[in-house]
């Protein structure tokens, strides 16, 4: 299976590798002359011959030029991108492999950096594979020499943007506005003056926001406008920081908003929130969060890193009481909206930074009988070096970095002596490196 367009001779001269296992950004890894080379888009177990790269004093870099043993878990990926959009690094890999090698990467992070080993093994939670994105963030440059505008994810370690007319991770919604998108921003007098445009998608409506850098014309107010109503897709415009955010088209749009079936909770957002990106595996998460936390009519839960009310809202079914923290003073805002709006009048939310030194003190203003971490990739370091003993008896940990979860994990088992009684990982970004996981630990 040759990869590479070079003569053979050329080609059998190249260094061959066994490669071991899969690096955090999807490389394969392998042994050479006791150094480690990140071989790109090779697979653990197999033999590939490869170009050196760039030599750094711990590790070599390598391209694959051929597979000498293809790996059994090889598949043909199915974006024509793949391999120069950096959005997806594993589409080469058997989806079930991709979350095999992902529950691998995370016990080693526990049982490496942690010192800790889960009690049970909780089974993946799976999705949808294709088509599950709801939110994302598009590059837009203005380059003649390949045609004119270009719009879509960074190239793989590179600055420069993949120029997409499909995708297949992103939802189909806002997959097939690809191309007019691209024609639409061409037609713009300040097409050059355009860096990004965020897409999300609700249950009810898409939203579209263009970052602009100088301001819109009538006529290109015009332009996007008629664009979006064709499109039925919201049109925001950007010109500054998110505080200038507002919208172009329709003048009054309908908020975005997704439901959660199984709690019967609705949550309404805006383009440029946080949500979780993966809106099936979304409602499953929050369904394992519920049963793992297991809140009953007594409990008071604590919900920390809780954006717009994702978890709160649902675990405020099931427990007497649910407090949630959050830095950012407009998704405290929109949660306590979306509180009322669903009739979660059991629901407190206070704006905190919980990165801060004195952050333990959340825990000081009552006792709560379980928590829920959701940190971003930074993890929850200064909450959980604050757990005051014997408060709260079980937490339900959500993570979107297995190193800084096992990083926490070391001061949660053998400083606060919780007992890791399950971990698993869950499938919310198919094709990419990333990994989601859940850990519980639990207080006798
Ligand atoms: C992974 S998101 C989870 C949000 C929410 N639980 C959800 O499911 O939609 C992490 C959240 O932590 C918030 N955050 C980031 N840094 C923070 C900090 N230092 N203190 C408090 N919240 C923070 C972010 O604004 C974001 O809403």
């Amino acid at each position: 299976m040759a990869l590479g367009q070079r003569a053979p001779m050329e080609r059998e001269s190249l260094p061959s590798a066994e490669v071991t296992s899969l690096s955090h950004d999807g490389r394969g890894v392998a042994r050479v002359d006791g150094k480690i080379v990140f071989i790109e888009d090779a697979l653990p177990g197999e033999r590939v011959r490869y170009r050196p790269g760039k030599r750094r004093r711990g590790f070599d870099t390598g391209t694959l030029v051929e597979i000498l043993a293809p790996s059994p878990q090889r598949v043909a990926a199915k974006c024509r991108y793949f391999g120069v959009c950096g959005g997806c690094s594993l589409q080469h890999l058997d989806p079930r492999a991709q979350l095999n090698i992902k529950q691998d990467q995370l016990f080693e992070n526990l049982n490496k950096i942690g010192k800790a080993e889960p009690d049970t093994l909780l089974a993946p939670l799976r999705g949808p594979c294709w088509g599950y994105r709801r939110k994302a963030r598009l590059g837009v440059r203005f380059v003649p020499k390949k045609g004119g505008v270009l719009v879509g994810f960074r190239e793989r370690r590179k600055s420069f943007v993949t120029p997409l007319q499909t995708c297949d991770v992103l939802d189909p919604r806002c997959a097939t506005l690809l191309p007019s998108l691209t024609d639409v921003i061409s037609e713009l007098s300040c097409h050059d003056r355009i860096p990004q445009v965020e897409v999300a998608v609700g249950d009810n409506a898409t939203a579209l926001v263009f970052r602009h850098l100088q301001p819109l014309t009538d006529d290109d107010r015009g332009i996007l406008g008629r664009w979006g109503m064709e499109h039925h897709v919201q049109v925001f415009l950007q010109p500054g920081d998110l505080n200038s955010v507002h919208p172009l088209s329709p003048r009054n749009p309908e908020p975005l908003h997704y439901h959660i079936d199984e709690f019967d909770v609705d949550i309404q957002f805006a383009a440029t929130d946080f949500i979780q990106v993966n809106a099936e595996i979304n409602c499953a998460l929050i369904a394992e969060v519920a049963r793992l936390l297991d809140p009953d009519a007594n409990d008071r839960v604590l919900d920390l890193f809780c954006g717009l009310g994702n978890f709160t809202l649902p675990i405020a079914r099931r427990a007497a009481e649910v407090t949630g923290y959050e830095a950012n003073p407009v998704l405290i805002d929109k949660a306590k909206r979306n509180a009322q709006r669903n009739g979660c009048a059991n629901t407190r939310f206070i704006c905190a930074d919980l990165d801060a030194e004195a952050s333990g003190e959340v825990f000081a203003d009552r006792k709560y009988d379980k928590l829920l971490l959701d940190p971003p990739r930074t993890g929850a370091m200064h909450v959980v070096k604050q757990l005051s003993q014997g408060q709260p008896r079980r937490i339900v940990y959500v993570s979107c970095n297995p190193a800084t979860l096992a990083r926490d994990t070391e001061v949660l088992v053998h400083v606060h002596r919780y007992r890791l009684t399950a971990a698993g990982v869950v499938d919310m970004f198919p094709h990419t490196q990333h990994v989601e996981s859940i850990a519980v630990f639990e207080r006798d």
